[in-house]
């Protein structure tokens, strides 16, 4: 049974979702078929993937009712700005073949030029007004970037999706997003596609202390990784091109982990992040254009 979040205006977010982060174009749309059919509702992706039009094509031939679909995707730094983002709507929405957007969020702070984040926040504002998107948000803001989009910002971010999993817990801009009702949103929420030189181990999907959870509630480590974040009243955004996978990580409603187990858990912050450092996303180095539609 799927479970459901309530935005800060209202609107119902499927916690779930199926993530598309590094999925190439070409196998975008059978993941996303696949998702669809098994009974995933949202899906994230971004116009930085390069496999918006994939996703869209798999959602026109699921034949799913559109307002059953909760569908989020982020606008790349190199669209920053207000015209440009304005714009980058209509590039991403023209890509997933649909005229509004459940959820659309900023990709990155951009802190070489916050003027221009700010900007592009300010399309946001204009886009959810004139009802071509039903929720705004941001990603990887950290604390300074969130307090400084709040000074300025008409309309609180509904959601900010951040690394979570559990070697990495941001707790302190995740407490910071919950006293403003921001929901928090994980990606790479089983900590899949990060690495960690230091730990001794690749991925928390090799963590004893997982591996010991796992077993007492026979789910596999990615299961209670998601359990986790969703007993925490995250969002979790599982990334797997692979159909049983697919299906394993949507497999998380029917169990409970207990008070220490969780706690357990949060014991795990390595507090070191597997992604970039968003502080280090500059336009020179990150800026490619996004095609148009
Ligand atoms: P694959 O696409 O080959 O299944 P995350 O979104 O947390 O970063 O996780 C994504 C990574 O974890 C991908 O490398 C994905 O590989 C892998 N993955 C996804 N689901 C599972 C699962 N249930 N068990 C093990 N690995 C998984």
């Amino acid at each position: 049974l799927m479970q459901t979040l309530t935005l800060n205006n209202g609107v119902q977010m499927p916690a779930l979702g199926l993530g598309v982060f590094q999925t190439p174009p070409e196998e975008t749309r059978a993941a996303v078929a696949a998702a669809l059919d098994l009974g995933y509702r949202h899906v994230d992706t971004a116009a930085a993937y390069g496999n918006e039009r994939e996703v869209g094509q798999a959602i026109h031939d699921s034949g799913v009712p559109r307002d059953e679909l909760f569908i989020e995707t982020k606008v790349w730094i190199s669209d920053y700005g207000y015209d440009e983002t304005l714009h980058a709507f209509g590039k991403s929405a023209g890509k997933l073949g649909v005229d509004h957007l459940d959820l659309l969020i900023l990709h990155q702070p951009l802190p070489s030029d916050f003027g221009k984040t700010l900007d592009a926040y300010r399309a946001l504002e204009t886009l959810l007004a004139d009802g071509k998107v039903r929720a705004i948000g941001v990603s990887n803001f950290m604390v300074d970037h969130l307090s400084a989009l709040l000074d300025a910002a008409t309309v609180v971010p509904a959601v900010n999706q951040l690394e979570i999993h559990p070697y990495f817990q941001q707790r302190e801009v995740q407490a910071l997003d919950s006293r403003h009702g921001i929901l928090n949103q994980a990606w790479s929420p089983i900590g899949g596609i990060t690495f960690y030189r230091d730990s001794g181990h690749t991925s928390a999907l090799d963590d004893p202390v997982i591996g010991e959870i796992s077993r007492a509630h026979g789910k596999s480590p990615a299961q209670v990784m998601l359990r986790w974040g969703l007993q925490q009243g995250r969002s979790v955004i599982p990334k797997s091109t692979k159909p049983e996978r697919i299906a394993q990580n949507l497999d998380v409603f029917d169990f409970e982990l207990a008070a220490d187990e969780l706690a357990a858990i949060d014991e795990l912050d390595t507090g070191k992040r597997g992604g970039p450092e968003p502080e280090s996303i500059t336009l020179a180095q990150f800026g490619r254009p996004i095609p148009e539609a």
